[in-house]
């Protein structure tokens, strides 16, 4: 089976890039940078990047608003942000279980809602303080609830696309849970263990995206990798070394012409100087998997 070409298609230099949505309409890749609180939109065609900073202490994710503009789960809140001027505002502050706490990755669901889910404050690069985060859901009235919680960090998340199921990583459980999954109501139950990682080693499973075929493109922070785990029978399909350098690799996505190009985001190695060849914090893109992506959602509120 393919292991794909992996390529560095834009040098970010993020401090800890994230939550990489794929915009089928204008075919652009939107990401964040957390602790820059940046977003930003690329363009794989004309390698044109435009950035907004917001006046957040960090930002965890962010989605296109079928309305217009973007919505975000920023710091504490989520909040829409015009994309000409750059302007915010706040929709929710969320109760945080610590002051220290901030959103991290989030994803819209097939009905337009928007989750997203907090973490503790890192004491080094994947070491939150525990149990300090929990996961929302910004519901399309703009009302907001908690589901998941406590959580340490929470990460991924996708669904079938039958709308049924919900998969969710909380990182430090080392595992994919899966949860029986109400689109009408945006209700989640039944959880299981869809698949364990192993915990040996540093590696930690982190933002993860779903294929036609129901399978789990998960990054694995410390591990510059992603592996293709299929959550139906548990089992590992193959591992796509990303990077010996970018080893902090957060999240993927689909995305291209053809839905079937995989993005992966990763983080900086902060503690060393930028040497030369020292790709993290880059973007990477990995083709030839032969898999595939659906379009993503976007929030409809
Ligand atoms: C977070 C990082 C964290 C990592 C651990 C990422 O999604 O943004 O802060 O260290 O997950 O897996
Ligand atoms: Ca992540």
């Amino acid at each position: 089976m393919s292991t794909g070409k992996v390529s560095l298609v834009h040098e970010f230099d993020c401090s800890l890039g994230e939550g990489p949505h794929w915009d089928d309409v204008s075919q652009t890749l939107l990401f964040v940078d957390i602790f820059k609180a940046a977003v930003h939109r690329w363009n794989p065609t004309t390698n044109i990047r435009k950035s907004i900073y917001l006046p957040d202490s960090s930002i965890g994710a962010v989605v296109p608003r079928k309305k217009g503009g973007l919505v975000v789960a920023a710091a504490h809140r989520f909040a829409f942000v015009d994309e000409e001027t750059g302007a915010t505002e706040t929709i929710h502050e969320v109760k945080q279980q610590s002051p220290e706490s901030r959103f991290n990755d989030g994803k819209c669901d097939p009905a337009g809602r928007f989750w997203a889910g907090t973490m503790g404050l890192e004491i080094e690069p994947g070491k939150p303080k525990r149990n300090q985060g929990a996961l929302y859901c910004l519901h399309k009235d703009q009302n907001v609830t908690r589901h998941v919680a406590p959580v340490d960090i929470s990460n991924g998340l996708s669904w079938t696309n039958d709308q049924t199921v919900m998969y969710y990583c909380d990182s430090y459980r080392y595992c994919i849970d899966a949860y029986d999954y109400d689109v009408t109501t945006g209700s989640m139950s039944n959880p299981r263990v869809a698949y364990k990682f192993n915990t040996e080693g540093d590696e930690i499973p982190d933002g993860h995206c779903i294929d036609v075929d129901g399978n789990l493109w998960v990054a694995m922070f410390f591990g510059g990798k992603v592996h293709q785990i299929d959550p139906k029978v548990g089992q590992k399909i193959r591992t796509i070394k990303v990077s010996d350098v970018a080893l902090k690799t957060t999240s993927t996505c689909f995305g291209g012409p053809n839905l079937d190009e995989l993005y992966v985001t990763s983080s900086r190695n902060l503690s060393v100087n930028k040497v030369e060849g020292d790709t993290s914090g880059g973007l990477f893109k990995i083709t030839g998997l032969g898999a595939r992506g659906l379009p993503a959602y976007v929030y409809e509120g």
